[in-house]
This record gives C-alpha cells, structure tokens and sequence, in this order.
C-alpha cells in the first residue's frame, strides 16, 4: 500500500472478514508509479499499519522498473544501488522505531542480480526471465526466449510476406516483434490479425510457418487462453493461462 485510505479500507474489510492481511508498504525508489517517498512517509504508513485491527505490518517493497531495460549495466548498477540505499534506509528507520520488517523485496529480470545481493533485503521478484522477450533479450542475453506466438504466412510478394498472427496475439507496447532464427526480417507493421514482414528471402511461401518472438512477454500472455508447452519439437503440455484478460 501507498496511501492511508486505502489502509483503513483494508483493515476494516479485514475485520469484517475476521482476517488478518499481512501488508506491505510501497516505496517509490525511482519510477515514479506507486509508493511513498522512502524514509518517514514509509514509516507513518507502517505506523498506521501496526496500529488497524485486522492488518499486520510485513515489510517493504520497492521496484525498480525504471531501470530494467537500461542498456548500459555500470549506469544500471549504480542507479539500483542507489534506490537500494533509499529502500533499506526506510528499512532500518523502520526497525529504529520499534517495527520489525520481516519482507523487503525488489528487483526484476533486468536487476535481480544487483537487488539479491544487497544487505537487508530478502526476496527478489523478476517475472519476465521464465519467458523472456526480444526487448528483455537484447539486455539479457543469458535468458533465452521461450515464448513465440506461431504463425502461417497467408500472403507474399517480392520484399514482404504477412504472417496471420497482429496486435491481437502480439502485444506491441513494448515495440516490434522478431521473426525467430530470422534476423535478416523486420516486422513493418502489426494490424489486429496480420504482420507485415519486411524480407529478401524470395524463397518464402504461402503456407510457411514461423515463430515471433514478442517484445513484451507479459502483456502477449494476458492476450491468450492457452500456452502449448514444446519440448525437443515435441508439445508436452497445454497450460490453461487462467487470469488472460479477466478483471473481473
Ligand atoms: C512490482 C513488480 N515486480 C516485479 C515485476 C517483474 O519484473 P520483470 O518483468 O522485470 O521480471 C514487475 C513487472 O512489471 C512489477 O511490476
């Protein structure tokens, strides 16, 4: 949580439930979405927290997702240090109070390795690093891709093919797509059910079938019902992907 309302609306559904939710209060270390500023604002909310029947203060948490795609990994590793010092500040300032912080968790694919390390917190959280996409890739070389969308080639002439897969099986708001095992090919342009791919290769067919590799995996999943599970060319699983597109 970031804001006391929202803490007194969650105490009093705890108490009309006879729950107790155990809650952690946001720290903004950088990006700018959610959470309070690091040190006494933090605490106010914990205070708050500690003190609504039906709540139990657990600690901290602070991502950094501004960071997670940046290029340059010394820029990247001092700006995560740097929040870090903020998140574990509000940590220590916290237990000088009189709360224990059970909980500081932080970090994605793109910084776990800078966050796991750092003295006083306990838990990392990437997400992206089990699927990967070609936006991830490209800053994280060591996690391969595993997530493509299949697609057929429907239409061709000289310098493009279409695939008939769009923007309503391939997220863009992270940017183009790649076509896999074929860099020479520049997806132009996602319509809602076709992709305009720019290609050389007078040797595709209507009918062909290739892999595209998404650039943001997490919002493609929330686009389907299924995820085939392939091992060795082999499918082993279908996995039902339950909360695809609910909010409700
Ligand atoms: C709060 C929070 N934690 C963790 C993650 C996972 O991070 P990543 O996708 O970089 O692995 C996200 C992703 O959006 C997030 O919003």
């Amino acid at each position: 949580v970031d804001d006391a309302d929202n803490i007194a609306a969650m105490g009093r559904a705890a108490q009309d439930a006879g729950a107790t939710i155990g809650v952690l209060v946001e720290v903004d270390i950088g990006m700018n979405r959610c959470g309070v500023a690091p040190g006494e604002a933090a605490l106010a909310l914990a205070r708050q927290i500690n003190a609504t029947s039906g709540l139990r203060f657990v600690g901290l948490q602070g991502y950094d997702g501004h960071l997670q795609l940046l290029a340059d990994p010394v820029e990247k590793r001092a700006r995560c240090l740097e929040g870090l010092e903020k998140l574990i500040g509000t940590r220590r300032l916290i237990e000088q109070a009189g709360l224990p912080v059970e909980v500081v968790t932080g970090g994605g694919t793109g910084t776990w390795e800078f966050v796991c390390g750092f003295p006083g917190m306990t838990e990392i959280q990437p997400g992206s690093f089990v699927l990967m996409d070609c936006a991830y890739h490209v800053v994280r070389p060591e996690f391969a891709c595993a997530l493509s969308i299949r697609a057929t080639v429907v239409s061709r002439r000289p310098g493009q093919y279409v695939l008939d897969a769009g923007s309503k099986a391939i997220s863009q708001d992270f940017g183009a797509p790649v076509i896999k095992g074929r860099p020479q090919d520049r997806v132009q342009r996602l319509a809602e059910e076709h992709a305009r791919v720019e290609s050389a290769d007078s040797a595709v067919r209507v009918g062909d079938v290739f892999e595209v590799i998404p650039a943001h995996c997490c919002a493609t999943m929330n686009l389907h019902r299924t995820c085939v599970a392939v091992r060795g060319g082999r499918v082993e699983a279908l996995w039902p992907i339950e909360a695809s597109g609910r909010y409700d």
